[in-house]
C-alpha cells in the first residue's frame, strides 16, 4: 500500500471510531491530506453530529461543501475529540505539528478536546522529534529576531514560502501566510531530547504565536497505518 493508502485507512478507522460516540455531539477536526480523507469519508454520517469546529481556512471549505455544520471555536466550551494528522510522532505522543501550516488552530482546538485522536501513516513514527522541520508560526516582524533565537537552541530556521502558481521570481519573494496572517519558519537541525522543555522555552520568545511541537497537549490515541494495517495505540 501507498502512503495515501494508509491515510485512508487510518481515515476510516477514525470514522468508525467517532461514530461510536452518541448522536448530537460536536467534534474538533484537523487539517492536511489525512485530515482531508477523514472529511471525505466522515461526510456521509455528518448528521450523527451537531456541528464540527475546524482547525483551518481549507477545512472548514471542505466541510462546508459536504454540508457538515461548522461552528466557531469561540462558541465551544469543550470537544469529546479532536482528529488530526501530524508531521512526526513519538513513543510518548508527542507530535511535530504544522507541516500544512495549521498549527495555531490546531492547538486551540486540541485544548479545547478532551481526547486527541492522531491519524498517520507508519512513516510518521519516530523515536525522537526533529527529523521534520520544525514549525514556529511568527509575528511577520519577529522573522528575524526568532529566526537568531533558533540559532541559540542549534537550529536553523527558513522562512516558508508560498507554494503558489507565481512565476520563479515572485514566487520566492513571498512568504507563506498562515489563516492568522502569520509566517511560518521552519527550523531544521533541532534535537528534541525533551520536547515539553522545548515547547515551554519556544513559546517565552517575543514574537512566536505558536510552536509546532504539541507535547504539553500530546495525542491520547494513536489510529497509525502501516503494512500489517491500523494499530491502535494510547499515551
Ligand atoms: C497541518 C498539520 C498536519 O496534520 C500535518 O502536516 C500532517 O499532514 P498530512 O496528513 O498531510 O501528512 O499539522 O498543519
Amino acid at each position: 500500500m501507498d502512503q495515501d493508502q494508509l491515510k485512508r485507512l487510518v481515515a476510516e478507522a477514525a470514522r468508525d471510531e467517532v461514530l461510536r460516540l452518541p448522536d448530537g455531539q460536536l467534534l474538533g477536526i484537523g487539517t492536511g491530506s489525512t485530515a482531508n480523507w477523514f472529511i471525505d469519508l466522515l461526510a456521509p454520517h455528518k448528521n450523527h453530529f451537531s456541528g464540527v469546529v475546524s482547525s483551518s481556512m481549507a477545512s472548514t471549505n471542505l466541510l462546508l461543501k459536504y454540508g457538515f455544520t461548522v461552528i466557531d471555536a469561540n462558541k465551544v466550551i469543550s470537544l469529546p475529540v479532536y482528529v488530526d494528522g501530524a508531521d512526526e510522532i513519538d513513543p510518548n505522543g508527542h507530535m511535530i505539528k504544522g507541516g500544512g501550516g495549521a498549527l495555531t488552530r490546531e492547538k486551540i482546538i486540541a485544548s479545547l478536546a478532551k481526547q486527541f485522536v492522531c491519524i498517520c501513516d507508519s512513516s510518521k513514527q519516530v523515536l525522537e522529534l526533529g527529523a521534520f522541520p520544525l514549525p514556529i508560526e511568527v509575528v511577520p516582524l519577529a522573522e528575524a529576531s526568532v529566526a537568531r533565537m533558533m540559532e541559540k537552541f542549534g537550529g536553523t530556521a527558513k522562512l516558508r514560502l508560498k507554494n503558489n502558481k507565481l512565476p520563479k521570481q515572485e514566487k520566492l519573494s513571498e512568504p507563506f501566510v498562515t489563516d492568522n496572517s502569520g509566517w511560518i519558519l521552519d527550523v531544521s537541525g533541532l534535537h528534541i531530547h525533551d520536547p515539553v522543555k522545548l515547547e515551554n522555552e519556544i513559546n517565552q520568545i517575543p514574537g512566536i504565536i505558536t510552536v509546532g511541537i504539541f507535547a504539553q497537549r500530546k495525542a491520547d490515541v494513536l489510529l497509525v497505518g502501516g503494512s500489517s494495517g491500523v494499530t491502535r495505540l494510547t499515551f
